[in-house]
């Protein structure tokens, strides 16, 4: 507790282990397995990835290689894997990643990604299906008296890296704000069958945990102290299309609590990464519910806004994923927050089971769907990746509502959003209940696949792709093999190779 004098180390045995973060690099060797701290733009480790990256490229003028493997929360900021990505030293990367030079190398196939759901990737590290883990580093805003780890701004999978890497090193971030001290909640009781039990957690509000991170003293080497900000993105602001978006998704909330469907302070909500998550959030300032929960992966600009005036009553997730402006904002009044916002790993704030007996309400980003509601979230005409599954998976599938949204072109209107059939699929259409799109909205709960075709074609939709969509469909259902999901094989993917061939899907 109180870790504001002029050391955040205030345990003296880890205290004289505090080094440089060239020194804390050195300790690390080339091909071993690396799990970092980081989710979203926050609470990743900022010193000990820079100095990697200068020693990798020092060994590269030697005619060396130095690669890691790297594990993390989720996305981490430029300093991590921007800087190891441009150093070529990253071999292999999990679970999911949004940064534009590790996008640019995973796509030229110089480095091996595997993107997975994140409340899988802690069972699936205790499993050993990973591998061996050989160092964590992880930030933290400070170590207590009892040597234990506060956490930062994202906890992610740091009480797996902790609990599983052979070797740990630290950074303690002075920029992060003291006052995080608390809002934590480290669950401890998971296990792997058949030991599971049933994870304590009724309501999104719940503590089942402790607030610091324990940790092995001896498996420390390393302390490095930084006073660097968490480098997130500013959101866009919403655009015209957003706006639509939203009021598409308000309008559907409001009816769903006239009908006795939803309660009036809606279900716990989970909102997705991006502009347009970002956008609804805003746009249910205005709506009329009141009182209202998150059980979420992140929480960005709007939920904070929506905690700001009360409307939202309060938020669980496992990381900021602020402007920097808002970060700025939050950090000056942290220790109001600490009442109304809990961060936990992420095998907690993404478990299914805990979202589905919550009945979260998922809103989530898509690239593409088809007509009959197979979501693509990940691959640009089928094979270009962009960021990852990240936790829509677990969300969608588990939702008490899973919706999906999208403006209704991509590329100044050169790709259509709805296609015949996606490139790649991520939610299957039985995991897919709502698309949005600035035209409409396609409520799919129990249609069957053709009545599900004639809803988002005719809703979602834009109007140039819109005949083209119901030609290809009134062709299928007279050529298809069979007519429970009409579909021409030979056509069915065509738009996309048009695009790759001519840059647009139009005729
Ligand atoms: N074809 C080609 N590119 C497309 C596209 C399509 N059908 N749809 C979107 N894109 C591109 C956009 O042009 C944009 O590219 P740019 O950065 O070069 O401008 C980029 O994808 C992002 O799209 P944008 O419209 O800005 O939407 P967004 O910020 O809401 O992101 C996803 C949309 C799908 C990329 C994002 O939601 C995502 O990564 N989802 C998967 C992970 C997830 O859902 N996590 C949340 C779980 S808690």
């Amino acid at each position: 507790m109180g870790l504001t004098g002029n050391t955040r180390i205030l345990n003296n045995q880890l205290r004289a282990k505090v080094m440089s973060a060239e020194a804390a690099a050195e300790l690390i060797a080339s091909g071993s397995t690396v799990g970092m701290s980081g989710f979203t733009g926050s609470g990743y480790p900022k010193a000990v990835p820079l100095a990697l990256a200068a020693r990798m490229e020092a060994e590269r003028a030697a005619g060396n290689k130095f690669r890691l493997r790297v594990w993390t929360g989720a996305s981490t900021g430029p300093e991590l894997d921007g800087a190891l990505a441009k150093a070529d030293g990253i071999e292999f990367r999990l679970p999911y990643n949004s940064d534009p030079i590790a996008r640019e190398k995973i796509n030229r196939g110089e480095m091996e990604y595997f993107d997975m759901h994140l409340s899988q990737v802690a069972p699936m590290a205790w499993q050993g299906f990973l591998g061996p883990l050989d160092t964590a580093i992880i930030e933290v805003t400070g170590i207590t008296a009892d040597g234990a780890l506060v956490p930062s701004s994202s906890v992610g999978n740091n009480k797996t890296w902790l609990d599983r890497a052979q070797k740990v090193i630290l950074e303690v971030n002075r920029w992060q704000n003291p006052a995080l001290e608390g809002m934590h909640d480290i669950y401890y009781g998971t296990a792997l069958p058949p030991h599971r039990v049933p994870i304590p957690l009724i309501r999104p509000d719940d503590r089942i945990g402790q607030t610091t991170f324990s940790c092995d003293p001896d498996k420390i080497v390393a302390i490095v102290e930084t006073d660097g900000p968490d480098r997130n993105l500013p959101f866009a602001k919403p655009d015209d299309a957003a706006l639509r978006i939203a009021g598409h998704l308000i309008e559907f909330f409001r009816h769903e609590v006239a009908r006795g469907r939803l309660p009036a302070s809606l279900l716990p909500l989970q909102s997705g990464v991006g502009n347009i998550a970002n956008a609804v959030l805003t746009g249910l300032m205005d709506a009329p519910f009141e009182n209202m929960t998150a059980y979420t992966e992140v929480i960005q600009d709007g939920m904070l806004d929506l905690l700001n005036t009360g409307k939202l009553r309060m938020a669980s997730a496992t990381s900021f994923s602020l402007s920097p402006t808002a970060a700025e904002a939050m950090n000056a009044n942290m220790s109001q927050y600490r009442g109304n916002m809990i961060l936990r790993p992420q095998e907690i704030s993404n478990h299914p089971e805990l979202i589905r007996r919550l009945g979260c309400l998922a809103m989530n980003g898509l690239i593409e769907a088809d007509i009959y509601g197979n979501v693509n979230s990940t691959h640009v005409m089928g094979s270009r990746i962009q960021n990852g599954i990240g936790g829509s998976g677990d969300f969608a599938r588990n939702a008490y509502v899973s919706i999906f949204m999208t403006p209704s072109t991509a590329k100044g209107g050169k790709i259509s959003a709805i296609v015949p059939q996606v490139s790649h699929v991520d939610h299957i259409n039985q995991d897919v209940q709502i698309i949005v799109t600035e035209q409409g909205l396609a409520d799919l709960r129990g249609l069957s696949p053709k009545q599900r075709a004639n809803v988002i074609i005719a809703n979602c939709a834009h109007p140039d792709y819109r005949p083209m969509l119901l030609d290809y469909y009134a062709r299928a259902r007279k050529g298809s093999y069979g007519q429970q999901s009409p579909s021409l094989p030979g056509e069915a993917l065509s738009w996309h190779q048009r695009f790759m061939e001519t840059g647009s899907m139009r005729v």
